[in-house]
């Protein structure tokens, strides 16, 4: 019997050979660049976990040319649409893919410390809730003090979903796979920042529902 693979995306996504474009990542990545580089270092090394189709390590490392971009994601498509974007857009500056795991037993082992950002778009909620501990455990461990982790999303905020629409998606999630869920900031995920020496420095609205939130390693 053959595995069915495994689910990564909730969209539709148009592929051009390996090279996959997603309409979310289309509709949300200026506004996701504009934030990020008003609140995340603009030199050193950045590492983005759960890249996708590759398109915001593109639009991000064309954005910030002092940054060394490292990018991966442990979905084996994922990591060829990535690789097929970055040979495209001919940057110096971003390399990868990487096979990242981030619910993998020391997944950080292998990378040097000391990164002035660890990213991670559209991954936490899409993933069960070890995802999140392993990121968070890693950046803890990746990021030089005074660091970020930058992470973009729907979150609910003590406990109360910030709109109806959340909720729908929610439930949508909850629905395909019960370990997926939308995040609470206050109460999943900043205990777990806590547990590994960051601090929630900023939460910014986003249209849509989502937030772009910042952490920063103590
Ligand atoms: C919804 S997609 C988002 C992709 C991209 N960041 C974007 O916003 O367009 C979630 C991505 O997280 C990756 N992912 C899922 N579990 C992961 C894990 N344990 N470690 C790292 N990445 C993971 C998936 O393979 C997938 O590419």
């Amino acid at each position: 019997m053959t595995t069915p693979p495994k689910e990564t995306a909730l969209e539709q996504r148009a592929a051009e050979g390996a090279k996959m474009y997603s309409p979310s990542a289309a509709r949300n990545r200026d506004n996701i660049r504009d934030v990020f580089v008003q609140t995340m270092p603009q030199e050193g090394e950045i590492l983005e976990v759960g890249g996708g189709t590759g398109e915001h390590a593109v639009h991000l490392a064309a954005a910030l040319p002092q940054v060394r971009w490292f990018t991966g994601d442990p979905d084996e498509t994922a990591r060829a649409s990535i690789a097929a974007w970055i040979a495209d857009a001919k940057l110096g500056n971003l390399h990868g893919p990487h096979a990242i795991d981030v619910t993998a037993e020391n997944w950080d082992a292998s990378l040097a410390a000391a990164y002035e950002g660890v990213v991670s778009i559209n991954m936490i909620h899409i993933a069960p809730f070890t995802a999140a501990e392993g990121l968070f455990t890693g950046a803890g461990r990746l990021l030089r003090p005074g660091g970020k982790l930058f992470l973009y999303g729907p979150f609910s905020r003590m406990g109360v979903h910030t709109a109806p629409s959340n909720d729908a998606f929610d439930r949508s999630l909850k629905s395909r796979n019960p370990d997926w869920g939308v995040r609470d900031l206050e109460n999943d995920i900043v205990p777990l920042a806590r547990k590994n020496f960051l601090t929630l420095d900023q939460a910014v609205e986003m249209p849509a529902n989502n937030f772009s939130v910042i952490f920063r390693k103590n």
